[in-house]
């Protein structure tokens, strides 16, 4: 029914218009053929009559012709237009034709009041009579109706046509789905991969539908698998229960470099900072719902004056719930294990941005030597023999195998967050093998996406004697397994810097009033570490070339770069941040104007709370990494939306690419496109982007950290579950054996 409306409507409206259109026309048509009808017929009126005329009186004459039944009246003028004499019926507004008959004859039309008339007008001079014009009147009102006639005879035959037409359009149709359907059916059916009958391999459009549906059924048929362990609202609630019900008693303990909260110096005053970090981001509020201990590196200029004598303080200040150890490092171990061996060899290693690793034995040493310190800590700080362990990132690549020495039971779970390389370029590393079975004493290893635990697989694969089984994603070296799995990192969802954030007007009017923008302008924020990885500068070219393609943004719209200052004391992230300061300044200077700049540059850190502000007071995000593990900037984006507005500029070599795929996905090497990406976020209409971040929004809560973190503590649940297994049937296969 739905179908045959769908083509009868269109039908009739298209009919019934050229009907309307046609209209007028018919009647102009009809009124010029009986026109000509009733002026010949005058004709030949006057001519059977004008002989008689002299004989007979003209009243006489009038009286033999006025049964007509057309003629309505007859009219003798005088010359000069005066109506001398009539019949009766002759209509009274109507006088004598204005101008006496041109040629001896005039044809004329009046439409009084009653109707439309014909007036035929004959010069008449007869013997006997005096000269005049001998006038017919005819009725012209039978046209009208007749015409009336005609439209309802078109439109009925119109709709007649539509009829058939719609009728015969839907039995083609019909017959053609039926066809359709029957080769999706036998397309899909029983087969892994599409197979078409002969006669459809020339319907290619079949063959891709038929592709769609299975790659969709697959795509499900991953998703149930995943769902199936995960059937749960993730939260912090849920998580904790999750440790109660799935690790029993089990002690958690956190180990990363960055610590979660710094204690500053200020003028003398105590201040907490939180870092920018997207580890830290991820870890605290696993960590809050955990409780337990995290172990990391002291740098707060007044950490020391706040910890305990085990070096210990709770956190968070708010409302304390875990232990946070800090760990001391000298001059000479900072630089080498994180300036060094970490920052300038480690992370240009494993992020492709064309950067040269350095590798210094020297940086090597302390790396060794900070791991064995932090392993340390973990054993003193572990009061039972088989704690859960969750080692975080690329400080810490020995860490597991350490701590794996002195507390052979423990769970380890080490999460990777920046990329794995590819085996070339890990080749590169003096270090490979002892990073890489330092790795696999963890019990989980985690990155972010499936293409990095590949090249991890890889690397493995050519440069250790092990057994990959890549069906399990497990590695084996001598008795340990280690599963090498992909958990996207996430935020918490709501986020806690959401909580008290005023409404999205005010957050647009306090940034546009600090920033000293006007209230219509347009804001795109970025909002990062100051790092190489990040394609800040980048970014600012990409603005550069928006505004020379599209001028209509000069003094309309402006880039707010926050660029937290990151390992300044390394060459090649001073050199960024040289670079990207001067690019911004040749930027401003060739297209500022009356006060407005279009970059505006602001080296400093902001807090979570002042991060989301910006957040939500802007128009775009753009996230232009060259390379990145995942980016928590782009989701926090999303979560800092709540009115569903704003677009995400996303690098394709970010993680989170893989995840929010309504973002607008830029190539960050392509600076024109990317400039392009820019504007199209711009213009684009509110219900795109409310349906754009819809989406995101839906994607991020529901894989928020606790998911993250949720299935890494499930798997590790399992993993234990199995190795008590075993070891109850070593003992009693022991006991059977020494009775
Ligand atoms: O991107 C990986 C990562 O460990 C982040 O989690 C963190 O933001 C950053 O690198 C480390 O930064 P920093 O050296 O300042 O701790």
């Amino acid at each position: 029914m739905r179908m045959t409306l769908r083509f009868a409507l269109p039908l009739f409206l298209i009919l019934g218009g050229i009907t309307w259109a046609a209209s007028p026309l018919t009647a102009n048509l009809m009124t010029r053929w009986f026109r000509g009808d009733i002026e010949l017929r005058s004709q030949l009126l006057f001519d059977s009559l004008k002989d008689a005329v002299a004989d007979t009186q003209i009243e006489t004459l009038f009286s033999r012709v006025r049964n007509d039944q057309r003629l309505l009246a007859l009219g003798f003028c005088s010359p000069s237009g005066n109506l001398l004499q009539h019949s009766a019926g002759w209509p009274k507004p109507l006088g004598c034709p204005a101008r006496p008959p041109d040629g001896g004859r005039l044809f004329a039309m009046e439409r009084l009041k009653s109707g439309p008339l014909s007036m035929s007008a004959f010069a008449l001079s007869a013997p006997g009579t005096d000269p005049g014009y001998l006038v017919f009147v005819h009725d012209l009102r039978f046209i009208d109706s007749r015409s009336r006639w005609a439209d309802a005879y078109l439109a009925g035959l119109f709709a007649l046509l539509a009829i058939m037409a719609v009728a015969v359009a839907v039995l083609v149709t019909r017959l053609t789905m039926r066809g359709w359907i029957k080769a999706v059916r036998d397309g899909l059916a029983n087969s892994a991969e599409p197979v078409l009958p002969d006669h459809l391999a020339e319907a290619p459009e079949i063959a891709s539908l038929v592709g769609d549906v299975h790659r969709m059924l697959r795509n499900g048929g991953n998703l149930r698998a995943a769902n199936d362990i995960i059937r749960v609202d993730w939260t912090a609630e849920s998580l904790k229960h999750l440790l109660k019900t799935e690790l029993p008693e089990t002690e958690v303990i956190v180990v990363s470099n960055r610590e979660p909260y710094l204690h500053n110096d200020v003028d003398g005053r105590i201040q907490i900072q939180r870092p920018a970090s997207g580890l830290v981001t991820a870890l605290e509020p696993i960590t809050r719902a955990c409780g337990g201990t995290w172990i990391a590196h002291g740098s707060g200029s007044a950490d020391a004056r706040t910890v305990d004598e085990h070096d210990h303080v709770l956190v968070p200040p708010e409302s304390p719930s875990y232990v946070l150890r800090r760990i001391w490092l000298s001059d000479e171990e900072l630089n080498g294990y994180y300036f060094g061996l970490a920052n300038e060899g480690i992370w240009p290693l494993c992020h492709i941005a064309f950067v040269r690793p350095t590798f210094r034995a020297s940086d090597w040493h302390q790396y060794v030597a900070v791991n064995r310190k932090f392993a340390e800590a973990v054993i003193a700080e572990a009061k039972t023999t088989n704690p859960l362990v969750l080692v975080q990132d690329y400080h810490f690549a020995l860490l597991p195998r350490m701590i794996r020495e002195r507390l052979p039971d423990a769970t380890i779970i080490t999460f990777w967050h920046i990329p794995w390389p590819n085996p070339e370029m890990f080749s590169i590393c003096p270090w490979r093998e002892e990073i890489l079975t330092g790795l696999l004493s963890s019990s989980i290893l985690g990155f972010h996406t499936q293409f990095h635990c590949i090249n991890f697989l890889e690397a493995v694969d050519r440069f250790l004697e092990c057994h990959i089984d890549r069906e399990h994603s497990t590695v084996t070296t001598g008795s340990r397994t280690t599963l090498i799995r992909p958990y996207p990192i996430s935020i918490e969802w709501p986020p806690t810097a959401l909580a008290g954030q005023p409404g999205i007007p005010e957050c647009r009017r306090t940034v546009r009033e600090r920033f000293n923008l006007a209230a219509d302008i347009m804001l795109a924020v970025g909002v990062e570490r100051f790092d190489y990885t990040k394609g800040i500068t980048d970014r600012f070219r990409a603005v550069e070339s928006m505004l020379e393609t599209h001028p209509e943004w000069i003094g309309r719209f402006s880039l707010l770069q926050i660029a937290a200052p990151s390992r300044s004391q390394l060459p090649a992230y001073r050199d960024v941040q040289t670079e990207a300061q001067e690019t911004a300044r040749l930027i401003n200077e060739r297209f500022g104007r009356d006060g407005w700049t279009p970059i505006l540059l602001v080296a400093r850190h902001h807090e979570p709370e002042e991060v989301f502000t910006l957040f939500r007071a802007a128009d775009l995000c753009v996230v232009s990494s060259l390379h990145d593990g995942m980016n928590l900037v782009a989701k926090e984006f999303v979560a800092a939306r709540d009115d569903d507005d704003g677009v995400l500029v996303l690098s394709t070599f970010a993680g989170a690419s893989r995840e929010l795929l309504e973002a607008l996905i830029v190539n960050p090497y392509d600076i024109q496109a990317m400039g392009e990406a820019i504007h199209q976020a711009l213009v684009m209409t509110p219900e795109q982007r409310k349906e754009r971040m819809h989406l995101m929004r839906d994607m991020v809560a529901e894989y928020n950290v606790h998911f993250w973190a949720g299935r890494m503590l499930l798997d590790a649940a399992r993993m234990r579950k199995r190795q008590n297994i075993e070891s109850t049937t070593t003992t009693m296969a022991g006991l059977n054996e020494h009775p």
